[in-house]
């Protein structure tokens, strides 16, 4: 099989991962991989089962239950399909965001995405965006970034997405949620948020997407001329 390429975008929520690879994704002809989403699935399916995502035992119980699909559309969006059913919309939630990060600090529930997570890098050039994408899914990417923001910044983003959305926002609420996301996905004892040590460091607390894009496209030129 011919060589694949793989750029590996890490941080915390809020840093503008999805966003940023996204764009890089469509300039590069890669396929976007959002890694959160695939937690966010198991994070749904178990709440719909009434299983706590601290419940070691019954995450344990219920996991083989979950058959996860992952599949783009004509856009290149990513959709999220649990035991056939599309929740690429449910799994967007507040609540599942707080979930997904308690649930994916299950040992269980890392070992089974992290084959799935390596076989896509197999097939295609990738940029997959995560917490652990360049520590310990992909450690061999040829490209890898983690980007971060200050909490200030991340929350503000957060809240300004859901108004333009529509819905109910408070800001301090979301900062405290954002905190919380953060202690929990840096202190779990497995695959915790870190930045790898071959990993390029861009803050993004006062740059715009554009200027992000710009940053990170060069540096994707040094390394792998393209
Ligand atoms: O990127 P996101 O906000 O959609 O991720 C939701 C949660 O999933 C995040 O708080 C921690 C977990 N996650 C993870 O542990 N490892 C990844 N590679 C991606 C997400």
């Amino acid at each position: 099989m011919a060589k694949t390429y793989s750029i590996a975008i890490d941080g915390p929520a809020g840093a503008g991962k999805s966003t940023i690879a996204k764009r890089l994704a469509g300039e590069l002809g890669f396929r976007y991989v959002d890694t959160g989403a695939i937690y966010r699935t198991v994070a749904y399916f178990l709440d719909l089962l009434g299983i706590s995502p601290k419940d070691a035992d019954g995450v344990e119980r219920y996991i083989d239950e979950l058959t996860i699909g992952i599949g783009y559309d004509e856009e290149g969006i990513q959709h999220m399909i649990m035991n056939g059913m599309d929740v690429t919309g449910e799994i967007r939630t507040q609540d599942i965001s707080q979930k997904a990060s308690l649930v994916s600090a299950h040992k269980v529930v890392r070992e089974v995405l992290l084959d799935m997570q390596r076989e896509v890098a197999r097939q295609y050039d990738v940029i997959m965006d995560g917490r652990d994408i360049g520590t310990v899914v992909l450690p061999q990417a040829d490209v890898k970034i983690f980007l971060t923001a200050d909490p200030q910044v991340r929350a503000r983003r957060r809240y300004d997405e859901l108004i333009a959305k529509g819905q109910k926002a408070d800001l301090s609420t979301i900062l405290k949620e954002v905190e919380q996301r953060d202690y929990q996905d840096t202190h779990r004892a497995v695959a915790p948020l870190k930045q790898a040590k071959d990993a390029v460091k861009v803050d993004t607390t006062c740059l715009d997407i554009d200027a992000v894009v710009a940053a990170i496209r060069q540096i994707v030129k040094e390394k792998i001329g393209k």
